[in-house]
């Protein structure tokens, strides 16, 4: 053989190897960009070097974010059996963490003769020579080594050193993505738990104020309730806190990882409301240019909760008793029938049972909707709450302002004469216009009645007596302990004079130099 044809020997060797190996790189590539899930897509990397790229028993290791070990990731295996166990090393140890030091390739010519090679993989063959390169991300310092074995030495191995070098700086790119990914998720998944965490304290028992009895027996029913998947149809006038109770029921039962839908039957049309419950096809309206999820199929697993139940026609009512006996509907424009496992729970304020009666409501509805009723009494039933409710909604007033707020006993006897047709949230509703027009904070008598509560003020014997005060209480001020006897004496100044032990004319002194007003309740 003469000089020409041993150079053009070498020659179509590099070419045939040159040719494999962008075949590979090409098929690398794909692999690569076919998902985030690393441990599986290096597995197949190695396989296609081993197979097509002639660089055998392949090893790619990364170094742990957590633990910033140098961690045995994937390892070229014939049978598709990774490790078992997580090969770490430690600094310094075997020629892969001298390459991670160096950051620079490193090649054997036969893996028996470097007394720096441990074994300690067991997967490769010694009489074979060995390439081991960085693995980086951008020039950076190196995340990990991929390591393989070509099958023979000599003038080759520069060549498929830099091979190596190309398929590690995919491998690069493909960590960089997949730990972005991973880092994002778990960002997400932290925040979402967070935000459980909150909405779950939020709707929790302990922000349910009442302590009266009818309030006890609804937190005994809503106790036991939320444990089952039952239907549970919430009663009560406006504001009395049904939504609260519903969102209370779904926080605490097993559901409560699953989503919470909720939706006012009240406010949207009948053809609308069809469609937002069910869903529908692509086409199946004008205006249906999309398929879209209807209400059932978003809470599949969770709790619907669908509000002013009473207002629904008696067309939709069909609809929806055929959902609750058989847990089957269509979408809009469908023809697919889908199955859901939702529980229910429904609120109206309406007498439902006249509605039965009048024929506007289906009696089969009701029956499979009232399974379990839970009524919500109005606040004038339980006017014993309203000092903790008032205490509870200026606190949660105060945040909302970023303020301190306080509410003086003498605004809360106020508070506890008043009907409150708008049972809480009217009482919300009113605390909030006093904390607007009380600048220093201290919420007393005169700036409720300013909020306009004072023209509605009726009457309210049972108050009068609950509301009494003990005059000697040494937390009083002394404008307090005037407005309490003045109170107590029905608005009279000599009898409210003789319960603080003063003569007519100092109380008289004290109502005009404290500018106490003297409403007439
Ligand atoms: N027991 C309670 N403890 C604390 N806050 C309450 C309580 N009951 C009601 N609220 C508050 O009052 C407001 C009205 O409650 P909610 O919206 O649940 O009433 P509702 O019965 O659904 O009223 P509507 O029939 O008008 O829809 C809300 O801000 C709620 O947080
Ligand atoms: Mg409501």
């Amino acid at each position: 053989m003469n000089n020409a044809d041993a150079l053009n020997k070498k020659d179509v060797a590099l070419w045939s190897l040159i040719r494999a190996e962008l075949e590979t790189l090409y098929l690398v590539s794909q692999v690569l960009s076919k998902s985030i899930e690393l441990e599986q897509t290096l597995a197949e990397v190695l396989k296609l070097l081993h197979d097509q790229g002639r660089l055998f028993n392949g090893m790619v290791s990364l170094i742990d974010e957590d633990s910033k070990d140098l961690m045995v990731c994937a390892v070229y295996d014939n049978n598709d059996e990774l490790p078992v166990e997580k090969i770490r090393y430690q600094p310094g140890e075997g020629l892969v963490a001298i390459i991670l030091q160096n950051s620079e390739p490193l090649v054997v010519e036969r893996l028996a003769d470097d007394p720096r090679f441990l074994g300690r993989l067991g997967v490769y063959d010694t009489e074979l020579p060995f390439i081991g390169v960085p693995i980086k991300i951008n020039e950076n310092e190196p995340v990990g080594v991929f390591v393989a074995q070509p099958p023979s030495g000599g003038e080759l191995l520069e060549e498929q050193t830099r091979f190596l070098e190309m398929v590690a700086n995919l491998v690069g790119q493909s960590v960089s993505l997949s730990r972005m990914v991973v880092n994002e998720r778990r960002a997400l998944e932290d925040e979402r738990d967070k935000l459980r965490r909150e909405v779950k304290a939020e709707y929790g028992f302990d922000n349910i104020i009442g302590h009266s009895s009818v309030m006890r027996h609804v937190f005994d029913q809503v106790r036991q309730v939320a444990k089952w998947n039952t239907t549970v149809l919430i009663r009560g006038e406006s504001g009395t806190g049904k939504e609260l109770i519903a969102n209370a029921i779904h926080y605490n039962s097993t559901r409560a990882s699953d989503t919470f839908i909720k939706l006012n039957c009240a406010a949207l049309p009948e053809n609308l409301l069809e469609s937002e419950l069910f869903g529908h096809e692509k086409g199946a309206f004008t205006g249906a240019v999309t398929q879209r999820k209807g209400r059932f199929e978003q809470a599949d697993g969770g709790t619907l909760f669908l509000d002013e139940i009473g207002e629904i026609s008696s067309a939709f009512q069909a609809k929806l008793l055929r959902v609750l006996q058989e847990g089957e509907f269509e979408r809009v424009g469908g023809l697919k029938t889908l199955k859901v496992d939702v529980r229910l729970i429904a609120a109206t304020n309406r007498d439902l049972e006249a509605e039965v009666e009048k024929g506007d409501f289906r009696q089969d509805l009701y029956y499979r909707l009232n399974v379990m009723p839970v009524n919500m009494p109005s606040l004038k039933k339980r006017v014993e709450d309203i000092p903790d409710l008032s205490h509870f909604l200026i606190e949660k007033i105060s945040r909302k302002q970023g303020r301190p707020l306080m509410i003086m006993d003498s605004a809360i006897r106020l508070l506890m004469r008043y009907d409150w047709p708008g049972n809480v949230r009217e009482l919300e509703n009113c605390l909030e216009r006093a904390a607007i027009m009380c600048e220093q904070g201290q919420i007393d008598r005169d700036v409720i009645s300013l909020t306009g509560l004072q023209e509605n003020t009726a009457p309210h014997e049972i108050v009068r007596a609950q509301s009494s005060v003990s005059l000697d209480n040494p937390d009083l001020d002394e404008r307090e302990r005037v407005i309490a006897a003045l109170e107590q004496a029905g608005w009279v100044q000599a009898k409210a004079a003789r319960l603080l032990s003063l003569t007519p004319r100092q109380i008289a002194y004290r109502i005009q130099t404290l500018n106490i007003k003297v409403l007439q309740i």
